[in-house]
């Protein structure tokens, strides 16, 4: 699947703007603060000296080149559509699984202990959207780790878009073009409590839900999300 397959899969759905994601380029001045935000997250968790890991939706590839090096790690893969893929270069082709992940996860025979899945989840149709889940699961190893990064929650949208911060960043981004109280009620967009449900259901899981550093764009309206498999 190319990138253009991407955004038109997106598009029929609900696209990231509307879930106040970052306009091309908005996001380049916090890539470093992204990284550091998920760094310090995962280096109070992992434990493990031998890290297997797996970026879903890895974009260019900026974070996990960062935690590859910060966190040391030897065996690892990348995924996204080879729009991406093909622009890292620092990375061998046989690390690489090019796809949709719903249909690429087919080509893993392997487990991680480390899945990161960052600022993706929004994109993925909410009818495929537990699928996706659980064949994220499906490849974690016990024990292992799924960080599933920059998760917007439609309730924290709601309240962040009341307040007078919330207010300011619509008219600047968006210019108030879009009318946010008929999305949330389109219900398309998931609820933290949706996760926390499908969760709460498995006793084979624990979930915990992190707020963004405050230096970061979206901490108001998402949050990180570190589920580990028992
Ligand atoms: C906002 S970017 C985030 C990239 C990277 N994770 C980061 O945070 O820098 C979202 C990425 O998710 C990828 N993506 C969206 N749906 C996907 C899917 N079904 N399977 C794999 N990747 C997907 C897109 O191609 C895009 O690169």
């Amino acid at each position: 699947m190319n990138y253009n397959s991407f955004l038109n899969l997106s598009k029929k759905k609900i696209s990231n703007e509307l879930k106040m994601g970052f306009k091309k380029n908005q996001r380049r001045p916090y890539k470093k603060k992204i990284n550091l935000d998920i760094h310090s997250k995962l280096k109070k968790i992992i434990n493990k000296k031998q890290i297997s890991f797996l970026d879903v939706g890895c974009g260019d590839g900026s974070i996990s080149r960062y935690l590859i090096k910060k966190l040391n790690i030897k065996d690892f893969m990348l995924n996204d559509n080879n729009f991406f893929l093909d622009k890292i270069k620092w990375c061998k082709n046989e690390k690489k699984i090019s796809g949709n992940f719903l249909r690429a996860s087919k080509k893993i025979d392997k487990k991680f202990n480390l899945i990161l899945c960052y600022s993706v989840i929004h994109y993925i149709p909410k009818n495929k959207f537990f699928t996706f889940i659980k064949k994220l699961l499906k490849i974690l190893s016990k024990k292992g780790i799924l960080f599933l990064g920059d998760v917007p929650d439609k309730n924290l949208i709601l309240k962040f878009l009341k307040s007078q911060k919330g207010k300011n960043y619509h008219s600047k981004f968006y210019k108030n073009k879009i009318n946010y109280s008929k999305i949330i009620k389109s219900k398309k967009i998931i609820n933290h409590s949706d996760l926390s449900k499908f969760f709460n259901k498995n006793n084979d899981y624990s979930i915990k839900f992190i707020k963004q550093n405050n230096s970061l764009h979206y901490s108001n309206f998402r949050k990180d999300i570190i589920i580990r498999k028992k």
